[in-house]
């Protein structure tokens, strides 16, 4: 299996150039479900996600293909795909290939509207907490579904097809909203979805929705209002930055010192994230080319953060935000509020240095001058990426193993941070 190896140390300067958001591209793509026409993405990142997802969704009869090289097309961006669900051949989402991502669990939602029926396993994912269904369940069986779990999978079916309904969702979740929105745009008559999550990739997917034919008001609110149409079409569509993506190498600027340009971020998409970032002495500016992050100064100040739904600071980087703080100049809390199991990179960043105490859902953090460098393990996407952060900024050199949860999520993560100055290598076994 593939390792990492960082010698800390250097300072980042340079450019970065920020790839289209997973979180986005991942319910986009399901979205294709909902037509017999072609939908095109634009600016989708290179992931085994992105690829685990294109299987899923070519075993329910889904084409695609990817663009080739383009004339004068620069290749570090994102690629180009065309998904055409002309005829969906087949409407069970098997536990082979539905356990290796969450996300893939949301097809059940396209399919029921577009099929009137579903057969899905229960998903598999990141292990950061028990990560129930239970919302994705009543919302369905609110919009008509009848809904039977069956030996590990969920069998659903509306003869007549999805009705709309009134969904008020007890706490917010993504995948609840991204599958109840695809769903209700085919379903007869209106839906209202109250507590729905407003995060950035959820809008993102309603602008696609509509640009598809869909009728939605209240995209970027908690309350999303989706009138039934009968058919969807093709569309052309690019998926936004990614968040998470800039926030971690924010925080790696931040934590090594330089200067580099996270080209194509957006500051509207993030700006909690930001000002945590900003309060431990990092300037960060919104360019025409996208966020400039400089920290020149000696001391990271310690600054306290509480996970929460957007516009909050977002759980995805929370690991990283703690890495950062375990070379500040002082105490920090940080609160993970959205996964009950969200700490599993504490001990990792403890043999690098940190000085890290749990209680409940409270990690305080110590900080110290000096992180050394060592041997530490990927335990999911986002405390894999800590570990490499940490690193950059250790004195010496880290391994991280079990990289392939990196590439789940981070797209040519060594490539990004080697142009920069970063000594990083991947040693493949
Ligand atoms: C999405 O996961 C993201 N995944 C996660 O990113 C992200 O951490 C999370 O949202 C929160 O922002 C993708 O977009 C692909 P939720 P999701 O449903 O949709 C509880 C990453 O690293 N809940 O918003 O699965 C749940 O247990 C990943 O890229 C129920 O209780 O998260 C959690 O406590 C990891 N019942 C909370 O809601 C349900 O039926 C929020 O989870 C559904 C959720």
């Amino acid at each position: 299996m593939d390792k990492i190896r960082i010698v800390g140390g250097n300072e980042l300067n340079g450019t970065i150039s920020i790839s289209g958001a997973k979180n986005a591209a991942l319910p986009l793509m399901i979205a294709s479900l909902l037509t017999d026409e072609t939908l095109t993405l634009e600016n989708v990142p290179r992931l085994r996600d992105v690829a685990q997802l294109t299987q899923i969704l070519s075993n329910h009869g889904v084409d695609y293909s990817v663009d080739g090289k383009r004339a004068g097309e620069d290749p570090l961006k994102g690629q180009t795909l065309h998904l055409t669900a002309g005829r969906i051949v087949d409407t069970t989402a098997p536990y082979e290939l539905v356990s290796k991502m969450r996300a893939s669990f949301w097809v059940i939602g396209p399919l029921l509207a577009r099929m009137h029926q579903a057969r899905v396993s229960l998903p598999g994912g990141c292990a950061i907490g028990t990560r129930p269904v239970d919302f994705f369940i009543d919302a369905l069986e609110a919009m008509g579904a009848d809904i039977e779990i069956d030996k590990g999978y969920i069998l659903a079916s509306c003869s007549g097809g999805l009705k709309g309904a009134h969904i008020v969702f007890p706490k917010v979740s993504v995948g609840a909203t991204h599958t109840a929105l695809m769903a209700a745009t085919l379903a007869q008559g209106t839906t209202i979805l109250e507590n729905a999550a407003r995060e950035p990739e959820v809008s993102d997917l309603a602008h696609c929705l509509v640009g598809m034919g869909a009728k939605i008001s209240g995209i970027g609110t908690d309350k999303l209002v989706i009138e039934g149409v009968d058919r969807l079409h093709g569309y052309r569509h690019s998926v936004i930055p990614d968040r998470i993506e800039t926030g971690t190498y924010a925080m790696a600027v931040a934590m090594t010192g330089g200067s580099v340009l996270l080209e194509g971020a957006r500051e509207e998409l993030m700006e909690s994230a930001l000002d945590a970032i900003r309060k431990t002495g990092t300037q960060i500016t919104q360019t025409n080319e996208g966020l400039q992050v400089t920290r020149t100064n000696g001391g990271i100040q310690p600054a306290d953060i509480s996970t929460e739904p957007f516009p909050g600071f977002p759980t995805d980087l929370q690991a990283q935000f703690m890495a950062l703080m375990a070379r500040s100049k002082g105490t920090s809390r940080i609160t993970e509020n959205i996964f009950e199991n969200r700490f599993m990179h504490v001990q990792e960043l403890a043999r690098l240095g940190a000085r890290i105490q749990l209680d409940g859902q409270v990690a305080t953090v110590e900080g110290t001058d000096q992180l050394h460098g060592a041997q530490v393990m990927a335990t999911d996407l986002r405390a894999s990426v800590s570990l490499v952060i940490a690193g950059l900024a250790a004195e010496g050199e880290t391994t991280v193993s079990r990289v392939y949860h990196l590439d789940r999520g981070f797209e040519r993560l060594e490539d990004k941070l080697s142009r920069c100055g970063a000594q990083i290598e991947r040693i493949s076994a």
